[in-house]
């Protein structure tokens, strides 16, 4: 980043107050420095939600909301989603760079020798009820994975930094396939190092000690662009949590569960179970308009789930790149006639004609289609968000990574406009 220029914060008079420098970065607007604001003013800065503060500079991604653009390191989620693979993406994520052809294989190799998690780890499931949330569950146990793996824990040391995310992307998808075998009282599935990525956890989803699973390779490239188109946002809300988690020095494993945790809700991440959850309340295409009509009252809380975006206000370039990938799945596998399925087509059709919802440019963001896409590969609503878990597992890391290799690098410590109380004294005759 470099100073452009200066900001002058002026008074009431239009005299100035302090100068404060500009950055440029090389995409997006500037940002003013406002680090010196409060010794130079007596004055914080007020922006609730962070809408418009730059919590920090990064190299990872970029994304224009109302252009539709989304960067991977530079690369277009496009051509990435259509002519990459999920560990290529986690590659570069981390990395920088996309992986050489030896690269590539060295680095698979190399996650697939930790796909095992320690035995133990596995007893930590029988202290969870069968009908807990998955979320719930991995929340316990992805956190637990420092309880483990405590012999690469110095976050100062590169090797073990590494080493914790090759571990974190390796085991999180064993760790999601085991929340599911334990929540319908099945056996575990070791991982088959014989297998990729995405083949290796569906097998440890759909097989079962009796009966093999032979990955169908439309579904098999379908979810693994849902872990591409998943793998990173900039500074959401899950990956601010894991940087500010980590802005203590807290372990990654740690870091990672707190972005679990945020992920978990239904603003974020548990808005594509949100959605298959909408679309069985709705229950036919009869009631649609009924819920249209909720979502635009204002004195109803009910919202189109998989509708809007914090950041995209014209379409959301994954929302594109998901919809093509659903309409494949839903040949591949004949569902096209699903009465769920022509219900979620038929509500995407309505409200992109609905003048409430182009006003308010609204349209279905990459949740939408995730939900129907997740829901037709067979996989339990209650893990849809476990499954964007594990595809985001690699954006926390690499914004981990990013922050602990920072040398200016300090703890997170936002500041407040306090409206409570001022200072009064406990009643005399109080004890
Ligand atoms: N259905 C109906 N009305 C909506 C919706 C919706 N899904 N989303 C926003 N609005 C209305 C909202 O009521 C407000 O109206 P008004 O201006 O009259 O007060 C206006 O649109 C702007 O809404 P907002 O809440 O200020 O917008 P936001 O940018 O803060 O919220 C959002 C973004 C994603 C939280 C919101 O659109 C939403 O709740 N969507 C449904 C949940 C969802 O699908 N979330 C997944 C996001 S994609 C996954 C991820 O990246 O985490």
């Amino acid at each position: 980043m470099t100073q452009t220029r200066t900001f002058t914060v002026v008074d009431e008079n239009s005299q100035p107050i302090c100068e404060l420098p500009v950055f440029n970065g090389t995409l997006g607007p500037d940002v003013i420095d406002v680090q010196a604001l409060y010794r130079k003013t007596g004055m914080f800065t007020f922006d609730p939600g962070f809408n418009s503060t730059a919590s920090c500079a990064s190299d990872i991604t970029y994304i224009d909301g109302e252009k539709g653009i989304l960067l991977y390191r530079g690369y277009p989620i496009e051509q990435l989603a259509e002519r990459g693979t999920f560990l290529e993406v986690c590659h570069l994520l981390l990395y920088n760079e996309l992986p050489t052809t030896d690269e590539l294989t060295a680095f698979e190799q190399n996650i697939t020798m930790h796909t095992m998690v320690h035995d133990q780890l596995t007893n930590f499931f029988k202290g969870f009820r069968r009908d807990a949330h998955p979320m719930a569950i991995m929340v316990g146990v992805v956190g637990a994975l420092s309880a483990f793996y405590h012999d690469a824990l110095d976050i100062n040391s590169k090797r073990d930094r590494d080493l914790s995310a090759i571990r974190l992307i390796a085991k999180v998808p064993t760790i999601v396939a085991m929340c599911h075998k334990y929540s319908v009282g099945l056996p575990f599935m070791y991982p088959n190092n014989k297998l990729s990525y995405v083949e290796n956890f569906m097998r440890m989803m759909f097989a079962t000690p009796c009966d093999d699973y032979i990955p169908n390779p439309v579904l098999v490239r379908a979810l693994d662009r849902i872990l591409i188109l998943h793998a990173d946002h900039e500074q959401n809300a899950s990956t601010s949590t894991v940087r500010l988690a980590g802005s203590s020095g807290a372990n990654p494993y740690a870091c990672i569960t707190a972005g679990i945790a945020c992920l978990w809700g239904a603003a974020h991440g548990g808005a594509n179970e949100a959605v298959l959850n909408m679309l069985q309340q709705i229950g036919d295409v009869s009631e649609i308009p009924k819920f249209i009509a909720r979502a635009k009252d204002k004195n109803d809380s009910f919202r189109l789930m998989g509708f809007g975006h914090r950041v995209y206000k014209n379409y959301d370039p994954r929302a594109k790149l998901m919809r093509a990938t659903c309409y494949e799945v839903l040949e591949e596998l004949g569902l096209h006639d699903d009465k769920l399925f022509k219900l979620a087509l038929e509500l995407e059709r309505i409200a992109l004609e609905d003048p409430y919802f182009i006003e308010k440019k609204l349209y279905p963001n990459v949740d939408f289609y995730s939900g129907i896409v997740l829901h037709a590969l067979g996989i339990p609503t209650n893990m849809f968000t476990a499954i964007f878990a594990m595809g985001r597992s690699i954006g926390w890391i690499a914004h981990w990574d990013e922050m602990i290799s920072d040398p200016d690098q300090r703890i997170g410590r936002p500041r407040q406009l306090y409206t409570g109380e001022t200072r009064r004294d406990l009643p005399s005759q109080h004890r």
